[in-house]
């Protein structure tokens, strides 16, 4: 027995593959179903007892040998002197096509469901003066309120720049230069300066809608957020706002919607009340539209701000604010693009 195994090693070592069907041959040979190796495997039940465990390491060291060898030959993948044929037959390879990013998507929805009630979109710069971001939206210098967003300044500018913390600057330069009535809602990317979590990011974003006319009342500025939350949420959603504070509006308020208290999570993420925030909002406060050289005599108007991650968290059923921004592509694959 010992003998055959010696004698087949040298036969395999002595063997040569040069080609892509002297290697098939090989492994027909030597590693295919019924190879010569295991037929040797077979005969161990003839080898007295005491030899059986040095004839298996043997053929075991055979099998490695002629795998090694099989392996060592890697064909060319264009062989040059081989002509291709172009088999036309060939079924076409499968073109994979991609998915909406679902901020995108959500992003869409927001402005298709607005833009339905006469909101245009515009926007602004990333990149924003002081005036913009704060003063002109009644922060004064060293208010505090300037506190209630962690801002990332921008050094070796002769003029304060910071990046935006809200798309609520793009209110004052659509008030800069347009003049009432003005309905438009502003899409973009916001910047805060905080620590990265679940629930927080350093940079996120947001939709501000600004509405200016004649007689615009607190009542529209509720119709309209009803409208847009059972657009968004379900022609049976409700909604409550509760009193809050904003710099840039007189009332203020926070909108919640009634998600309900049906699960477990639903007691977690509503904190056992069953009412969860979407947006802030208020009217317009008559200092930011004198600051826009908007008479606030004549002109009046409503104002929200909402941040889409989180409207996209609670469409999703998303649990950690993060996964937008890993671009993995099996979260990103869930989403199929409906609009
Ligand atoms: N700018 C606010 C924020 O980033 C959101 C906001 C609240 C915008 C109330 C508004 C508003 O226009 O009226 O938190």
């Amino acid at each position: 027995m010992k003998d055959k195994i010696v004698a087949l090693e040298r036969e395999i070592i002595k063997e040569t593959i040069k080609t892509s069907d002297e290697q098939e041959k090989f492994r027909i040979r030597y590693l295919g179903s019924k190879n010569i190796i295991k037929e040797l495997f077979l005969e161990i039940k003839n080898v007295p007892n005491e030899e059986k465990k040095e004839v298996g390491m043997l053929l075991n060291n055979l099998k490695q040998i002629a795998k090694k060898k099989h392996d060592s030959f890697v064909p060319e993948a264009r062989s040059k002197d081989k002509k291709q044929t172009l088999d036309k037959s060939r079924p076409a390879e499968e073109y994979k096509l991609g998915s909406r990013h679902p901020l995108s998507l959500i992003r869409s929805q927001i402005i298709e469901v607005f833009s339905r009630i006469g909101f245009v979109v515009s926007d602004g710069p990333e990149i924003e003066d002081d005036w913009h971001n704060f003063s002109a939206l009644n922060f004064p210098p060293e208010h505090p309120a300037r506190d209630m967003q962690d801002t990332f300044f921008i050094k070796n500018s002769n003029k304060d720049m910071s990046l935006r913390t809200h798309t609520s600057s793009v209110q004052v330069r659509v008030m800069e230069n347009e003049s009432p009535p003005i309905r438009t809602i502003s899409p973009g990317r916001v910047y805060r300066n905080e620590a990265i979590s679940p629930r927080a990011h350093c940079f996120f974003h947001q939709v501000e809608g600004l509405y200016i006319d004649e007689n615009v009342s607190f009542a529209d500025l509720k119709q309209t957020i009803l409208y847009f939350a059972r657009e968004m949420f379900g022609e049976k959603t409700k909604i409550r706002l509760r009193p809050s504070y904003f710099p840039f509006t007189e009332p203020s308020a926070e909108v919640d919607i009634y998600w309900g208290l049906k699960t477990e999570s639903d007691y977690r993420i509503t904190k056992g009340t069953g009412w969860l925030e979407i947006l802030g909002c208020g009217m317009v406060d008559p200092n930011v539209l004198e600051n826009s050289k908007i008479d606030s005599k004549k002109y009046s108007g409503y104002a929200f701000g909402m941040g889409i991650e989180r409207i996209a968290m609670l469409k999703y059923g998303v649990k950690d604010l993060r996964l937008f921004f890993e671009n993995d592509v099996r979260f990103l694959d869930q989403f199929t693009s409906g609009i």
